[in-house]
């Protein structure tokens, strides 16, 4: 059984007093909390073993090396990845995502230069990518850019009131040719839960690389990449208790071959000279300047820490809190949830009638409650339903089923000084 009065041991920041009442932290999707053997991991780098890696022949360097490598095999190993070489370190989601975003670009314009003949140029050179509807701007915007610098075409798979994607549009979408599908696993919204494996298998059908951003489910539910047969998949340390400025991409090693390098300089080389450059093997090749060790170290704890829980009474314990959450505010007066897909994750979005998101959260902030509000990077997921914002309160598993009523107390109190 999960003991989550001792888990909560291990994040002093929750045991604390905000205008006089306890802390009560519902913004994990936004970032979670740090467990002290995270913390104790990055101080202890910075203590004892801080060095660039890589590069020098001498003890320490070697060891700093040693450890960062090891923390990428532990990645590896942690969302089943076929060898570590697959994981590229990044600072998180949206610069894996950026990453793929301009690499991609790049294969496109040289497949372009070297394959297309002259007639059929046009045709071909009409650069497609398909999204979800329920997007973070973090991978939508790094896409959008990129085909509208080429005159090419953001195709959008759209989704019900309930929050949920219209699969005969997205097949529909896939005859149009996309170079690539780009989705999320988890909407940082709605909750939904989208049928990757699904999604995955049909874009194969259609010979098309599928990448699934990872941000809202690395924390919650077990990840095998392998299983889900997903090209690439991204993710954000800070988000699964893990320092902030540290994530990652996997990539299938056919692919991360394929694609050119994303940012030059050092340690992404092989050879240099005025005239040319070679480029390092994977996953060096996407890996330039000096990277951040101590907070990759700080991952392979957080992964540690992760994996010293049973994952499925992990998940049973979210769903509880979020199940408790939904029957509790269904019960207010005017409430409309934003996302009610069948299968959600740890996150309840709503609105009040005649009130402001920004208000709600404003009021709940002085009971101690910590939700966020606005449109959480989620523009078009707001204008679709036609609302300026939500208030979203997520969860952890270091949550408790009295915190969840604390909330549903302040949500209630809230409504009614604002009605
Ligand atoms: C679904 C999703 N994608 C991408 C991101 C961007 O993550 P980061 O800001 O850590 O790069 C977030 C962050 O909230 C997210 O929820």
């Amino acid at each position: 059984m999960l003991n989550i009065n001792e888990i909560r041991k291990q994040f002093p920041v929750l045991d604390q007093q905000v205008y006089d009442k306890p802390l009560v932290y519902l913004d994990n999707a936004a970032t979670t909390q740090k467990p002290l053997c995270v913390i104790e991991r990055e101080r202890d780098y910075y203590l004892h073993e801080n060095c660039n890696i890589h590069r020098g022949v001498h003890y320490l360097s070697q060891k700093a090396t040693e450890a960062y490598e090891h923390a990428r095999q532990t990645v590896a190993d942690f969302i089943h990845a076929k060898e570590s070489k697959e994981i590229i370190f990044t600072r998180g989601t949206t610069e894996s995502l950026n990453l793929l975003a301009t690499a991609f670009e790049r294969l496109f314009i040289n497949s372009l230069d070297r394959f297309v003949p002259r007639d059929d140029a046009k045709r071909q050179s009409e650069m497609k990518v398909l999204v979800t509807a329920m997007e973070h701007h973090s991978n939508l915007v790094p896409w959008q850019q990129m085909v509208l610098r080429h005159q090419g075409q953001l195709l959008v798979v759209p989704m019900d009131d309930m929050g949920v994607l219209d699969m005969e549009q997205y097949e529909k979408l896939l005859q149009e040719g996309p170079n690539v599908v780009s989705i999320a696993h988890i909407s940082n919204v709605l909750g939904t839960i989208n049928p990757i494996k699904q999604m995955i298998a049909m874009a194969h059908q259609y010979g098309i690389p599928v990448v699934i951003d990872g941000a809202q489910s690395m924390a919650h539910h077990p990840i095998d990449v392998q299983d889900l047969d997903c090209d690439f998949f991204v993710f954000s340390g800070h988000k699964m208790y893990a320092p902030m400025g540290i994530g990652g991409l996997y990539g299938k090693a056919e692919w991360l071959e394929k694609l050119p390098p994303y940012q030059f300089g050092g340690e992404m080389v092989d050879m240099v000279s005025f005239e040319k450059t070679t480029f390092n093997v994977l996953p060096f090749k996407f890996e330039a300047g000096t990277p951040n060790v101590g907070a990759a170290l700080g991952l392979e704890t957080a992964i540690q820490f992760l994996q010293s829980l049973d994952r499925k009474e992990v998940e049973a314990h979210e769903n509880q809190l979020l199940q408790s959450a939904i029957q509790q505010l269904s019960e207010i007066d005017g409430i409309r949830f934003i996302g009610e897909a069948e299968q959600r994750s740890g996150l309840v979005s709503f609105i009040i009638e005649g009130i402001h998101p920004y208000d709600f959260g404003t009021i709940i902030d002085k009971m101690g409650v910590a939700v966020r509000t606005g449109h959480h990077c989620a523009e078009p997921v707001m204008t679709r339903f036609g609302i300026p914002g939500t208030v979203r309160a997520s969860f952890a598993l270091y949550n408790t089923l009295e915190e969840v009523d604390v909330f549903v107390k302040a949500v209630r109190r809230a409504a009614m000084m604002l009605r």
